[in-house]
């Protein structure tokens, strides 16, 4: 693999939740300065900021108002180049979440096309009239409701634009080549100021069909998802983004990670392969178990079988292709631990075992603040604690299913996005360490006390202290080349809740055997086996090894 980040292990920063510095309840730029060291010992090399641009924060950021303007709830340019310069100073590289699907309702660009449909800016949105009193199709947003909404200003006329996302996130025309031009140059702006490369948003949803048909409806509201048109025209994006690469990421070296849902799996080395537009994509497999289901009220759990399954098939899916991200958990989904796992591994020893499967597995693993300690969902205990638009979304339908408050209130405290959107927890003092604020934005998780930064710091045995020994082996040799560039191969699972793999590289193996079983589990190994990393404390004997309840155990062969 001649991708120069291949090889690295990734920490995505939530920046509204990561550390505040001034008191105002919020995260921001200083506030990540303050712990560069703590992600230094950790041993992550790249970190990925979600959005920190201006944005009126309806989508957490992921509304943005101002491509080129830190939002002040975070500081300010010189906040944001400091960090770029302390981080490099510790040999941790940033990047970006780009957002370019579609921008805020707040942006000027927005603005002007409401207020002059024959300006440039008109041309930068999808403006169309509806079909006989109705919107233009029938797609469904991704937080509900129609894609389509009446234009601001306009009330009295049959005109409507698209958004895919909230009313708040307009889509822009990526069929409107000066568009596109704005676009390329905003991200050269930030590459040109250090910046690593980019996360890419929903950009799968980039591709639209012109004659806007809809699709079948896929639910009683006669809808149906924007999902399922953005498969159909998954291979529609492919023009605008080799054209993006090329005017941009790869002129700098820059890295590129996309949250590419729904790409064709034929397709698959045009955007990961040796000449792909991506650089890696992030692997969404077992997200997209539940996708199924669009409303959260028919929410299914995912056991760790399933994960096991699901992630080992695009594990072995990508092995000649390229490299994916393996994930537990991001901003928009639960806390991993909580989701996946059985009830008796819902804890530090399941929060290490998963760890040894996230960061060992092929490709270059994003660890997603907070779960290096094993932070598992918060609990809320009223609607009113949620501030995810989605949330709220999920909640009102799962009423209007006819579920109680409780069910939807339950089901929201397992599915819901502000599950990991809660303080990081750095000590067990005032709001877990996060801020000096009264209130904080986001409720603080009930466990603090006990689960934080310091507390494990202090601790040789805890998730913290195996995540950094997890890291350690895959930054250095004698494990590094094989633990980059090693085969993914499945191993046989001794019992439902086990997941075994190896990687494989010029006739040497790393075994990774994860047992989620609530009894020990016995794995039998050759002679020249040793285990250079566990989660508990096991020894060869008679060639096999008795792997306790809820461990992970790394074998070098
Ligand atoms: C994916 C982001 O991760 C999510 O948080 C956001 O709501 C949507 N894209 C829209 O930008």
């Amino acid at each position: 693999m001649s991708n120069k980040w291949w090889g690295q292990v990734a920490y995505q920063i939530y920046p509204k939740s990561f550390c505040d510095s001034n008191g105002d309840g919020i995260g921001d730029l200083q506030g990540i300065i303050s712990k560069l060291d703590y992600l230094k010992d950790l041993g992550v090399k790249l970190v990925w900021l979600s959005p920190i641009f201006k944005s009126p924060f309806v989508d957490q950021g992921y509304d943005i108002a101002d491509y080129q303007a830190i939002d002040p709830t975070f500081g300010t340019m010189e906040d944001f180049d400091e960090l770029l310069a302390k981080a490099k100073e510790r040999g941790i590289s940033i990047i970006l979440d780009l957002v370019i699907n579609h921008c805020s309702s707040e942006h000027e660009w927005f603005k002007k096309a409401c207020a002059d449909l024959n300006s440039e800016e008109a041309k930068y949105f999808y403006i169309r009239e509806g079909k006989n009193g109705c919107p233009p199709d029938n797609l469904r947003s991704y937080f509900g409701g129609s894609v389509w909404e009446k234009l601001p200003g306009h009330e009295n006329e049959d005109l409507w634009y698209l958004h895919y996302f909230c009313k708040e996130q307009p889509d822009l025309n990526w069929y409107y080549e000066p568009l596109r031009q704005k676009l390329y140059e905003m991200i050269n702006f930030w590459l040109e100021k250090g910046v690593a490369g980019f996360r890419i948003d929903a950009i799968m949803n980039i591709a639209k069909d012109l004659t806007f048909p809809g699709l079948p409806a896929d639910a009683p509201d006669g809808m149906c998802s924007a999902a399922k048109m953005t498969a159909k025209l998954s291979d529609e994006a492919a023009t605008f983004l080799h054209e993006m690469n090329n005017a941009t990421f790869k002129k700098h070296g820059a890295i590129s990670v996309a949250e590419a849902f729904g790409v064709n799996p034929e397709s698959l080395s045009n955007y990961i392969g040796k000449d792909g537009f991506f650089s890696t994509i992030f692997d969404f497999s077992a997200r997209e178990l539940n996708e199924k289901y669009p409303a959260c009220y028919r929410y299914r759990p995912v056991s760790i079988a399933k994960w096991r399954d699901t992630i080992f098939a695009s594990q072995e899916r990508v092995n000649d292709i390229g490299f994916m991200c393996p994930i537990i958990e991001n901003h928009d989904e639960p806390r991993g631990v909580s989701y996946y796992l059985p009830r008796h591994a819902q804890n530090a020893d399941g929060a290490k075992a998963f760890g040894a499967v996230n960061v060992l597995l092929r490709g270059m693993p994003f660890i997603y603040q907070g779960q290096e300690i094993g932070m598992t969902n918060t609990r809320f205990d009223s609607i009113y604690e949620f501030d995810d638009v989605a949330a709220k979304d999920n909640y009102k339908v799962a009423l209007e299913a006819g579920l109680s408050e409780r069910q939807a209130l339950d089901i929201l405290n397992i599915e819901s996005r502000d599950n990991a959107r809660t303080p990081v927890l750095w000590s067990d003092e005032k709001n877990a360490g996060f801020s000096s604020a009264q209130i904080t934005w986001l409720k603080v998780h009930q466990d603090y006390k006990n689960l934080n930064v310091r507390a494990q710091q202090n601790d040789p045995d805890s998730t913290l202290a195996f995540y950094q020994k997890l890291i350690a082996l895959k930054n250095n040799e004698p494990y590094h080349d094989i633990l980059t560039d090693g085969k993914f191969v499945a191993l046989e699972p001794q019992a439902e809740y086990v997941v075994p793999f190896a990687r494989e590289l010029n006739g040497k193996q790393i075994q990774v055997i994860a047992n989620f079983e609530d009894s020990a589990i016995v794995h039998k190994v050759t002679p020249n086996a040793q285990v250079v990393l566990s989660s508990k404390s096991v020894e060869i004997k008679d060639n096999q090894i008795i792997i306790p309840a809820v461990c992970a155990v790394v074998i070098a062969l």
